[in-house]
């Protein structure tokens, strides 16, 4: 079985979640498309990428990402590191001819988001953007329903991604423009964008509104007040290619919600609706149900039954988690090397993602809908 050195950059939350994924994903997918060994740790100084190796269980650990990313002995290059640094380190791996999972959004702009897209596709490396949420197994169970007609022709989707409701709380680089590019929009709206392109399909126009309704929070080590400098909230309507029509909201004030990330879909043989807050179930609606017995039935998708139960736990209903989900990701990008088949979703559809929250930018400047190039 193949092994494969993986060069880690950035420390902090997916530092961690996709170190959990390099250990994890041969225990759970076996045979396994490939082994990830755990190489390189990088981030800003010595001491933390040091610590963060200890900690991550990688062999080695530097403070440059330039080194990392020209070893010859590295063969996947994951960049966990915040958002406006995504184009720079994906490009410099692209051009040393490395795979790389990228964190999402893809980047800052757009522009750095078409620059990374030329990179990888001149140097013909795998590349996959961490949108993790298509990878539930009810989510992918819910594309099956929908490939299958079971649904008929899709109407509408409505979809929400509601982070939690803290309006007093501090901010991080996730509300500076520079590091974070769009703010809500960026942050979570995108996951929701890409679950609707994976389920649906490719957007034809767009009319929304931007709105930063806390515009200013504790900053810094001081904890002093410090303007917020993107959208907090961001919800907007959708015209889809196929003629399904539907909206997203994606929302940083939502007291009582803490990572719920849902959608509905309703088409003309039934509905399916789910909610990560319940991320082992869907409950679908069918229209040929006797008259007497229509409405809403759970189906349990958290066993082998179901997409990736191969691999998951041998009992339905014991649960995953965020962890299981980044083990899935692992997986799927291995079995892209290792299969020699495209990663998704690629920088391709990241930089797509980027073109629709600038056009949603644009209509709530101009409240007008907006075409997507
Ligand atoms: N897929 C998801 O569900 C999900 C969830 C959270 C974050 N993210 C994305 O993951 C990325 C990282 O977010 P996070 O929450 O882990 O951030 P974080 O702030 O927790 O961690 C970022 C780490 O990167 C390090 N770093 C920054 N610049 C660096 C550089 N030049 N070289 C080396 N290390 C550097 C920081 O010191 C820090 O340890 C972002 O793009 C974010 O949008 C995705």
């Amino acid at each position: 079985m193949k092994k494969y050195n993986v060069g880690l950059i950035g420390a902090g939350f997916m530092g961690k979640a996709h170190s959990l994924a390099y250990a994890g994903m041969p225990m759970f997918f076996w045979p396994a498309p490939g082994i990830p060994v755990r190489k390189i740790m990088c981030d800003v100084s010595d001491e933390l990428a040091k610590d963060a190796a200890a900690r991550f269980g990688f062999e080695k650990y530097t403070s440059k990402w330039q080194d990392l990313v020209n070893d010859p002995e590295i063969d996947v290059v994951d960049i966990s590191t915040p958002n406006n640094t995504h184009a720079e380190i994906a490009i410099a791996a692209a051009k040393a001819g490395k795979h790389i999972l990228c964190e999402k959004p893809i980047a800052t702009t757009t522009a750095d988001a078409f620059a990374m897209v030329e990179a990888v596709e001149k140097a013909g490396i795998k590349n996959q953007l961490a949108f993790n949420y298509r990878r539930v197994p009810a989510v992918v169970f819910a594309k099956k329903l929908i490939d299958e007609g079971v649904l008929g022709r899709i109407f509408t989707y409505r979809g929400t991604y509601f982070s939690g409701g803290d309006t007093k709380g501090g901010m991080g680089w996730r509300q500076l423009r520079s590091v974070a590019g769009y703010g809500s929009l960026g942050d979570i709206g995108t996951h929701s964008i890409d679950v609707a392109r994976y389920l649906i399909g490719d957007f034809e126009a767009v009319n929304g509104l931007l709105r930063t309704f806390v515009p200013e929070r504790p900053f810094g080590p001081k904890q002093e007040m410090h303007k917020v400098e993107n959208d907090d909230e961001a919800s907007f309507s959708i015209q889809f290619k196929n003629g399904a029509i539907g909206s997203i909201e994606a929302g940083g004030n939502s007291w009582g919600r803490n990572n719920q990330i849902a959608f509905e879909i309703y088409g003309e043989k039934g509905a399916i609706l789910f909610d990560y807050e319940h991320r082992d179930e869907l409950r679908v609606a069918f229209g040929d149900d006797p008259v007497d017995r229509r409405g809403f039935r759970t189906i349990s998708t958290g066993g082998p039954a179901h997409p990736y139960g191969n691999g998951l736990w041998p009992i339905d209903g014991i649960g995953i988690g965020y962890g299981e989900l980044k083990i899935i990701e692992c997986y799927d990008f291995f079995k892209a090397i290792a299969e020699n088949k495209e990663a998704t979703p690629n920088f391709r559809a990241g930089y797509e993602i980027s073109l629709i929250c600038d056009a949603i930018a644009q209509s709530s400047e101009t409240g007008k809908w907006i075409e997507i190039k």
